[in-house]
């Protein structure tokens, strides 16, 4: 069924009309001599959202998951070790994607809540004096816990320690959203999709490379084709693509990153944290506690929200689609049952999202929970009142 209401899940997320109507395009000639025109600033200026001027951008038809797969078989060989913390259900499916890749996983196992172990991390980089990690696996924005981990302070474990290993960040719920610098946070590897921060269909895997993971490709032995960033890159430096581009999602973006660029990226962060803080605070007042254990882990792009023990977490995303129609997100893996999930990220306003806090009042009202209709509507009102 499909509903008119807006939708609260961490992506997809809603579509602007402009961005939809970018898209609603008949199929036209990729080989035509003016395909460059478009495509190359549409590539240059994407770097502008990665925030990165040395790195560059690649655009392959996908998910974030296919740029995963590209960013581990373009950069490592069979018997590299990866260091990734387990600390959701997200970071967890980069550790099953290397395993098939032959890559020895040192998994760091850590509380769901948390976010990536930056003083673990910096531990074992110090103790790797051969070098034996060949990257660092994280993700910004963990979307099943809705806890942000902090890259930078990765990155400078790394530095400290004197290690040469790649940084590759999973930014697929949080970059064109929150706070991403690509270059200042030295990340070697940023990886996203077009459904989430850049509110378009699904298709894109949308990938940052620094020259460094550039670079390691020469040596990379891992068997790699159609993620292949040589010849995705080789192809972009003329305005080309390498096989049959998703033309009418390259219109969409267009249009998504001149929205973006045009609010001003740190006004999307300014928007998308406002929003958050709105959302927390009506948590607060209905007396539930986050699944991020401590306020330097809130995500601005989703709030993960714990229900009280005995009650299952799953009858409110069900009843509030049965009864409501209005999408929320449930638990993931471990998590399931036990928190629901308030997506607020890509084309969400204060007032949208007034409409998903007022929704989870009546579904969770509804079954028997001890809420009053109304308290946290008016907490998230009291953030975003502008006055007059
Ligand atoms: C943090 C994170 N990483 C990876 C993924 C997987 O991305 P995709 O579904 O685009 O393959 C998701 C999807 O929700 C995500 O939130």
């Amino acid at each position: 069924m499909q509903h008119q209401n807006p939708i609260f899940i961490p992506g997809p997320t809603n579509t602007p009309d402009v961005i939809k109507a970018a898209m609603n395009v008949s199929n036209f000639d990729h080989r035509a001599p003016d395909f460059a025109d478009d495509y190359i600033p549409l590539l240059n200026d994407l770097k502008k959202v990665f925030k990165t001027e040395t790195g560059q951008v690649l655009l392959f038809s996908a998910t974030g998951t296919g740029g995963w797969e590209g960013a581990i078989s373009n950069t490592l060989c069979a018997g590299d070790k990866v260091l990734i913390a387990r600390y959701g259900m997200f970071i967890q499916r980069s550790i099953y994607l290397s395993q098939p890749f032959g890559l020895d996983v040192e998994v760091v196992e850590c509380e769901w809540g948390t976010g990536a172990p930056v003083e673990e991390f910096a531990h074992r980089l110090r103790a790797d004096k051969k070098g034996h990690i060949k990257a660092v696996l994280v993700t910004h924005n963990e979307t099943a816990t809705a806890v942000k981990s902090d890259v930078h302070g990765v990155r400078k474990a790394i530095d400290n320690a004197s290690h040469s290993a790649l940084l590759m960040v999973d930014a697929v719920s949080s970059l064109a959203s929150m706070d991403f610098q690509m270059d200042a946070w030295g990340v070697d590897i940023a990886i996203t999709g077009a459904q989430k921060g850049f509110m378009l269909n699904t298709g894109l895997a949308i990938v940052g490379v620094s020259p460094k993971a550039m670079a390691g490709t020469a040596t990379a032995t891992l068997p790699r084709c159609f993620f292949d960033f040589n010849d995705m890159a080789n192809a972009n430096k003329i305005g080309s693509y390498p096989y049959t581009p998703p033309v009418q999602l390259f219109n969409g973006l267009r249009a998504s990153v001149s929205l973006l660029l045009n609010e001003g990226m740190s006004n999307v962060y300014a928007r998308h944290h406002r929003i958050a803080e709105g959302v927390r605070a009506a948590v607060k007042a209905w007396g539930l506690e986050l699944c991020a254990h401590s306020p330097e882990l809130y995500s601005d792009t989703v709030t993960a929200i714990m229900v009280p023990e005995g009650k299952d977490a799953n009858l409110i995303t069900q009843h509030a689609y049965k009864a409501y129609g209005v999408s929320f997100g449930g638990g993931l893996g471990e998590m399931a049952g036990k928190l629901f999930r308030i997506g607020h990220l890509g084309a969400m306003t204060d007032v949208m999202v007034l409409s998903g806090i007022a929704t989870a009042e009546m579904v969770m009202v509804d079954l028997g929970y001890n809420i009053n209709l109304g308290s946290g509507v008016a907490a998230a009102q009291s953030v975003y009142r502008r006055g007059v």
